[in-house]
């Protein structure tokens, strides 16, 4: 009998292995930074047991940001940068990677996987694109035999084209890792992402999977930190300061609640490619408020991203003793926190802390998970979602 190649007998020992140790890599559509997870498993599926050994983000510098920018969420791009920053993502992103590493005091070698989320730089599901013949699509460029290479650790990554081949939108994927790791049997749950984009999973008390829901709702901090930085010269409203400073435009608001997004049945998916300033222009055109001051802007959106998630809480899911947790950087925003709250005066809204999820870390630590997935081979089956073994395995050598 031949041998087995040595990559792939390297392969079956890290997936028999019992206890694994994997890092989880998020890079989101706020691009502020790379979330660096690392994690240990035991288990898989349902039985998983999780530990989050350190976490960091790496903030991103104002070039990589720019040159990520002039290509990210539109549809006339430099082809050739493309190309380029696919292999320069990757790589750096393995760079990264390797500094959080020395920093914890943590030998590469003791790493068993990297899953990778990428860099997203286009989302197109068809409710966007509308372009008949073609299906959902979605883009994820830092191509991950760089993240191998330049690591020496196994790396798995692309986890979203196997969703959309077996017809989901690719998104959001939130969905497995919040099953697996926060559902409560007899605990009504929703599960609130607030990145770039909010998504929410929700976990019904009966842990009937058939009744899980899990969707984007619409924006999260993207258009308060496009109007950030369009107005302020700053990258987000830090601490919401910004937006306590000004008024809630009435008009304005009612114009961008009518977005048909809004309305549409769930799930759904969504990106900065809908949500974005022009979105915000067309409704101050249309609401006669294109002159109201930076910081009614900035307070308008906020109120707009609150009121988008309360409303859809309130349309689907509400019900007695339901338990919001947050998470994501929207959950550091204590505006947009505090709206929430008080438009769901009967839901109790924590962060992902009160459940041991560092909220920072939650959408690193799903995709970790998401790896260990891979390597069990599990393909996991939710309600009427895509049952589905996601991610590409990357070889150092
Ligand atoms: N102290 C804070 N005050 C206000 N906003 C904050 C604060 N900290 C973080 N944020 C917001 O959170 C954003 C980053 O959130 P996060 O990293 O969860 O999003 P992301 O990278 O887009 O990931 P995802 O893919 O989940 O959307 C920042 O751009 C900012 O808008
Ligand atoms: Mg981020």
């Amino acid at each position: 009998m031949l041998a087995l190649n040595q990559n792939l007998q390297k392969l079956v020992s890290i997936a028999q292995k019992p206890v694994k140790r994997g890092i989880g890599l998020m890079s989101g559509t706020s691009l502020d930074g790379l979330d660096i997870a690392l994690c240990q498993f035991s288990g898989t599926g349902l039985a998983t047991q999780f530990k989050l050994l350190n976490f960091s983000t790496i903030p991103y510098g104002e070039h990589f940001k720019t040159e990520v920018q002039s290509i990210f969420s539109k549809r006339t791009v430099d082809l050739e940068k493309v190309c380029l920053l696919n292999e320069y993502i990757g790589s750096f992103h393995g760079e990264l990677v390797l500094k959080a590493l020395a920093y914890w005091g943590i030998n590469p070698a003791d790493v068993d996987f990297i899953a990778s989320h990428g860099q997203t730089i286009y989302h197109a599901p068809k409710s966007l694109h509308k372009q008949a013949g073609y299906p959902n699509g979605t883009l994820q460029i830092g191509d991950s035999d760089h993240l191998a290479v330049k690591t020496g650790i196994l790396t798995i990554s692309d986890f979203r084209q196997k969703h959309i081949a077996a017809g989901g939108e690719g998104a959001p994927l939130a969905l497995y890792g919040d099953v697996l790791l926060s559902s409560k049997p007899g605990e009504s749950r929703v599960l609130l992402n607030m990145g770039g984009i909010a998504n929410l999973t929700y976990l019904p008390a009966s842990g009937d999977l058939n009744k899980v829901i899990c969707t984007d709702i619409g924006p999260g901090n993207t258009l308060i930190d496009a109007a950030c930085k369009k107005y302020f010269n700053k990258p987000y409203d830090e601490n919401a300061v910004i937006a306590l400073s000004g008024n809630v435009n009435p008009q304005l608001l009612d114009v961008l609640l009518a977005h048909s997004f809004f309305n549409e049945v769930a799930p759904k998916t969504t990106g900065p490619e809908l949500f974005n300033l022009a979105y915000v222009a067309e409704a101050q055109q249309a609401s006669n408020t294109s002159d109201i001051p930076p910081e009614d802007l900035v307070r308008t959106l906020t109120e707009l991203s609150a009121q988008v998630i309360a409303n859809f809480i309130k349309a689907n899911l509400l019900q007695n003793n339901l338990h919001l947790f947050a998470s994501g950087g929207g959950a550091s925003n204590p505006l947009l926190m505090d709206l929430i709250k008080c438009k769901l005066s009967q839901v109790t809204v924590a962060n992902t802390d009160a459940l041991g999820i560092n909220p920072d870390a939650k959408e690193a630590i799903l995709f970790a998970l998401l790896g260990n997935e891979a390597l069990a081979g599990n393909s996991i089956s939710i309600g009427n979602n895509p049952a589905v073994l996601m991610g590409k395995f990357s070889f150092p050598v």
